[in-house]
């Protein structure tokens, strides 16, 4: 029995009971299950947030060093898909690619069919040791480089950096990389992971679930907002104009501005305080704050003027930039962090599992309309 409408776009409405993410959006406050995001992006590490968010509690030592070697011996891709990654036209983008390679990811797997919580933990921590594997391993293959060979003594945030540049990352860039991908591990009902939930309630696969979601991350409204910002960010210097000035006549043509607003934040998104720090630490430590330098200021007239606040795309973008990453990997980077995410997500989703299956509220013709022979039709 259907009941009232909701709200365009679902805003406000509550779809699923669930204990991994809260945020107060009033408050700016966000928390992994029931962990302030403050403490764990000053305290913790990604493979520590991910046994977070996948067991409901801190590991202790043993536990956290235990999870850590699994998710480390789960670096490993069949070699027909680093072929298929090869096979690739050079100018596909790394995120249709991701898509592409992770729906893939599912032929090889021993058990693909199966949806119970031990199956959906081992599979988890495949997807989220292959899927950095994947981003990396395309990045060099179109750019006519080897790809490397993970290398088990490092952390997940230091390996990737390794996998991308062949070098190993010193502890600064690995320190930030890490505090992004903890930022970034979940955000509760958002777009790519309410997607990933109504995937696997259909007791489809957790593949399936992982390639919706990654269809869902990619576009500009959500994860891909991050690369328009760098977009914008470099249109502007290459033009050489006032950044302000860009971003008002982009307002005055009513264009939004990507990275900033957010549904459900109505102050300032907390992982963007980090952010904003962390860009502007590694501009200054690497002598290239330009970038930003410009962000603040569109940053500043933004909430002057539209009081609107950045969100956590709108500095990963020169944090990015300035860690040497190419803007076209930045969302398939949100992917690798918020493959922690979705996966926690899909497992408490099928531990309780019922049909995800809404109501529309019908607006087309009348009941019952004539069905009207084809040759008598307009
Ligand atoms: C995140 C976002 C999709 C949320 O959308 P939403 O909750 O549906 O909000 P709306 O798009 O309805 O925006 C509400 C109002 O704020 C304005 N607004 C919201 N975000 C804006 C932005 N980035 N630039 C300019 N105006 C913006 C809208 O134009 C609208 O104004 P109006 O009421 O005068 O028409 C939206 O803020 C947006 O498109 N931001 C840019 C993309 C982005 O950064 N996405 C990453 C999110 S983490």
């Amino acid at each position: 029995m259907a009941t009232a409408v909701a709200a365009k776009g679902l805003e406000g409405i509550v779809a699923a009971n669930s204990g991994i993410c809260w945020i107060d959006g009033d408050a700016g406050v966000l928390a992994y299950r029931g962990i302030d995001i403050h403490e764990l992006a000053e305290k913790s590490n990604f493979e520590e947030t991910t046994y977070l968010l996948w067991h409901g509690k801190l590991p202790t030592k043993p536990e956290l060093d235990e999870f850590s070697k699994k998710l480390a011996a789960a670096r490993t891709l069949h070699p027909e898909i680093l072929s298929l990654l090869k096979s690739f036209p050079k100018s596909a983008t790394p995120m249709e690619v991701l898509r592409t390679a992770v729906s893939a990811l599912s032929f090889y797997d021993k058990d693909e069919k199966a949806v119970d919580h031990d199956s959906n933990i081992r599979k988890s921590f495949d997807l989220t040791a292959q899927i950095p594997m994947l981003v990396a391993a395309f990045d060099r293959i179109r750019k006519g480089k080897d790809v490397v060979a993970p290398d088990p003594s490092l952390s997940h945030a230091a390996n990737f950096l390794w996998l991308l540049n062949g070098e190993k990352p010193s502890a600064t860039a690995t320190r930030a990389f890490d505090v992004a991908l903890i930022l970034h591990a979940d955000h509760e009902l958002n777009a790519s992971t309410f997607a990933a939930r109504v995937i696997a309630a259909t007791l489809s696969d957790v593949h399936s679930a992982i390639t919706g979601a990654i269809g869902a991350l990619k576009g500009p409204l959500h994860g891909g907002a991050n690369e328009a910002v760098m977009r914008m960010l470099f249109a502007i210097d290459k033009a050489g104009t006032d950044p302000v000035e860009h971003v008002k006549n982009m307002l005055a043509e009513k264009k939004k501005v990507s990275g900033f607003g957010h549904r459900v934040y109505h102050t300032e998104d907390p992982r963007a305080t980090h952010l904003r720090k962390m860009s502007e630490d590694l501009g200054n430590s690497a002598g290239r704050a330009k970038w930003f330098e410009m962000s603040h200021k569109i940053e500043l007239y933004i909430k002057g003027e539209k009081k609107l606040n950045a969100n956590v795309d709108f500095y990963s973008a020169s944090t990015y930039t300035t860690l040497g990453i190419d803007i076209d990997l930045f969302t398939p980077i949100f992917a690798i962090s918020r493959i922690a995410g979705w996966a926690a997500h899909v497992i408490e989703q099928l531990d309780d599992n019922r049909l995800i299956r809404p109501r529309a509220e019908y607006i087309g013709p009348e009941y019952p309309a004539e069905y009207i022979a084809i040759e008598s039709r307009a």
